[in-house]
């Protein structure tokens, strides 16, 4: 497409650009995709409202986008490559012609089932390409899919069809992760005991083990699956019309509904892929992410598809059989680009080199880094010893919210440096506050992240309570959204992200607030209070450290605390299992009764020298430090 950009002086000029005109910037952008209808407007926004429309008045299909127009270009060109979970099953790959007819058959069947515009479908699968089929076959018909990581619990999945009131669910029988076979439709039942909405249930066979179908509710996929329909028209929507809710965790108990809407996020997911990445014509790109977060949707599935690439997509783990799995994917499909978290790169890390050397990596040409800011260390081996130096990292700060990636080098273009996003990328207009909400102006500033104009990937509202939304990212600082993230801007206007700066903590890249986690270890009945921090872990970034208030008269403490990482598990799911459960005789807490995790964030840490804590003088009953810290002690002791 005509909006690659291509050296570094094209990248300030670009930048330069998009500051100048917004407007003309991604008008000139959007001209490169079919619409059925020019926009009368191409952005009107209050901050102050979270109110932002991008190209209003236009009217398109975004599948249209990834699917048809590719057909005349290149429609034998795989568009996803399927690498199962054990690797001696066979690997699938779809064309970008059997894709857009798996796309309009299932839609077809979707249909005959109900399935309307502005119907919402929440999707729970594990990573199979029929995961990535159910969500642009809901776009094709202008529905609304919400995907639910297959990771999360039954309450979690009925918490989110509630939520946005789905009458569909997809699913599958279960799921293969490693070692470990996954009972997802056993896990939908439970959920659907609570959510009244759902109608029918779609079931994809993926272990053929034996599930409970539930007659006029649950069907098969292949029986949905409309095969004499392999060209269904697209129905036309508003550019501002939803495309997908994802739940993302935030400071309150609850998870929100990121909204994000057609023609905005379209625009700033194929923008983004394709500079980031510098992805070109012949290139295999492959991104580890699962399409149950905010990454698989735009760099598994609409970025890539968008740009008419070759998009692999991996079932499994990357230690599954073994710690070399992800780098035998690599030399088995000639992956150019891979892009992964650093989690998974100091799980592997930790591995050491020998898992490498059975592998060439020599097709790769570009790496990629999401989710956590990633620490030297990793930077370097991933940098060294994966892409053998040859290869640039492009650090890619995002989040649910923007939609698409806003602060990263491009590939090969822009300088790196360990450790940092680097720049902001066209159409991103940042600024750095104190805590007063005052602009930290020059270089070499540390301060929260904010950005002053909309974009137009950004989230539109938070499903069924828009206050919500303005409440979260538009009031902390008047006029801006506040990205929840603290920054440093170094003395060559590089952009370093520190970590989360509210109460959300980052555990192996998947947000976790601390209240959502504080909430399931208060559902088990001994428990009388609760505080969650993160603090430091090496391979996670951060782990779940909970301080727990309980009930010991008929249960030993460790009994207690299996019983607690066991209610967290069926209540959120196993990513948010605390890693440390301390039992404490009380929390610090201010008069005003508001608990000050700074103080238990720095005993989380290890600090257990009461001068160091900082101001203690608010509290309630300082004592309760003191004999928190002495049970940290103990525990260290027994
Ligand atoms: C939070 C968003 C969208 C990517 C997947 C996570 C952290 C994300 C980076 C990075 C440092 C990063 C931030 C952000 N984060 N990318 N490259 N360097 N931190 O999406 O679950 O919405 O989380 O992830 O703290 O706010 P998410």
């Amino acid at each position: 497409m005509a909006f690659t950009i291509n050296s570094l002086s094209g990248y300030f000029h670009e930048y330069q650009k998009s500051v100048l005109d917004p407007a003309g910037f991604w008008a000139g952008i959007a001209e490169s995709f079919h619409w059925h209808q020019h926009w009368d407007r191409v952005v009107d926004w209050d901050f102050n409202k979270a109110y932002v429309r991008w190209f209003e008045g236009a009217k398109l299909n975004i599948t249209e986008n990834m699917l048809d127009r590719h057909l005349f270009a290149h429609a034998d060109k795989p568009a996803i490559v399927w690498e199962p979970n054990d690797p001696n099953e066979d690997h699938r790959v779809l064309t970008y012609r059997q894709l857009h007819s798996a796309v309009c058959s299932f839609a077809s069947g979707l249909r005959k089932l109900g399935v309307q515009k502005g119907d919402r479908v929440v999707i729970y699968m594990p990573m199979v390409p029929e995961a990535a089929i159910a969500m642009v076959a809901c776009a094709r018909l202008g529905a609304v899919h919400s995907v639910v990581f297959g990771g999360f619990s039954s309450q979690s999945l009925s918490d989110r069809i509630n939520d946005c009131s789905a009458r569909w669910v997809v699913t599958s029988d279960g799921a293969f992760r490693g070692s470990k076979t996954i009972p997802l439709k056993d896990w939908v039942d439970q959920a659907l005991t609570h959510c009244p909405t759902v109608e029918k249930v779609v079931v994809f066979q993926r272990t053929k083990e034996n599930v409970n179908m539930q007659e006029g509710r649950d069907l098969w996929w292949d029986a949905v699956v409309d095969s004499s329909v392999t060209d269904l028209p697209a129905v036309s929507v508003d550019a501002e019309d939803m495309l997908f809710i994802l739940y993302t965790s935030g400071s309150t108990g609850k998870p929100k509904g990121v909204v994000h809407t057609c023609g905005g996020y379209m625009v700033h997911s194929a923008y983004t892929f394709q500079n980031v990445f510098q992805y070109k014509r012949d290139h295999i790109y492959w991104c580890t992410a699962d399409v149950g977060w905010i990454t698989g949707h735009s760099y598994i599935v609409y970025g890539p598809l968008l740009s008419g690439a070759t998009s692999i997509m991996f079932e499994g783990v990357p230690t599954f059989p073994d710690p070399s799995r992800f780098w035998q994917v690599v030399d088995k499909h000639a992956v150019t680009h891979f892009y992964t978290a650093p989690t998974a790169i100091r799980a592997l890390e930790a591995f050491g080199n020998e898992p490498l050397a059975s592998t060439h990596r020599s097709t790769l040409k570009v790496l990629g880094s999401v989710g956590e800011p990633i620490n030297e260390e990793a930077w370097h081996w991933y940098h060294d010893q994966v892409g053998c130096g040859r290869c640039p990292i492009v650090d890619t700060w995002w989040q649910t919210e923007t939609g698409a990636i806003m602060i990263s080098p491009l590939a090969g273009i822009t300088p790196t440096k360990p450790a940092y996003a680097t720049l902001p990328l066209p159409g991103v207009q940042l600024m750095i506050v104190d805590e007063n909400g005052k602009e930290l102006q020059g270089n070499s500033v540390q301060g929260n992240l904010c950005i002053k104009f909309p974009w137009p990937g950004m989230l539109r509202t938070t499903y069924g309570d828009h206050d919500r939304c303005i409440q979260t990212y538009f009031s902390t600082y008047k006029g801006l959204y506040f990205t929840g993230d603290g920054v440093k801007r170094d003395e060559d206007g590089y952009y370093r992200i520190l970590g989360r700066v509210d109460d959300v903590m980052n555990i192996s890249g998947h947000r976790m607030g601390t209240a959502e986690v504080e909430n399931a270890i208060n559902e088990h009945p001994k428990v009388v209070e609760s505080a969650v921090v993160g603090f430091p872990h090496p391979i996670k970034g951060q782990g779940i450290y909970a301080f727990v208030i309980a009930d010991l008269t008929d249960r030993t403490e460790a009994n207690l605390k299996r019983e607690i990482v066991h209610t967290v598990n069926n209540i959120i799911g196993p990513i948010a299992k605390p890693d440390k459960i301390q039992i404490v005789p009380g929390l610090p807490k201010t008069r005003s009764g508001k608990i000050m995790r700074r103080i238990l964030r720095k005993i989380a840490e290890g600090e257990t020298r009461l001068d160091a804590l900082g101001d203690v003088t608010t509290l309630l009953d300082p004592t309760v430090v003191e004999a928190i810290i002495a049970g940290v002690e103990q525990n260290k002791a027994g």
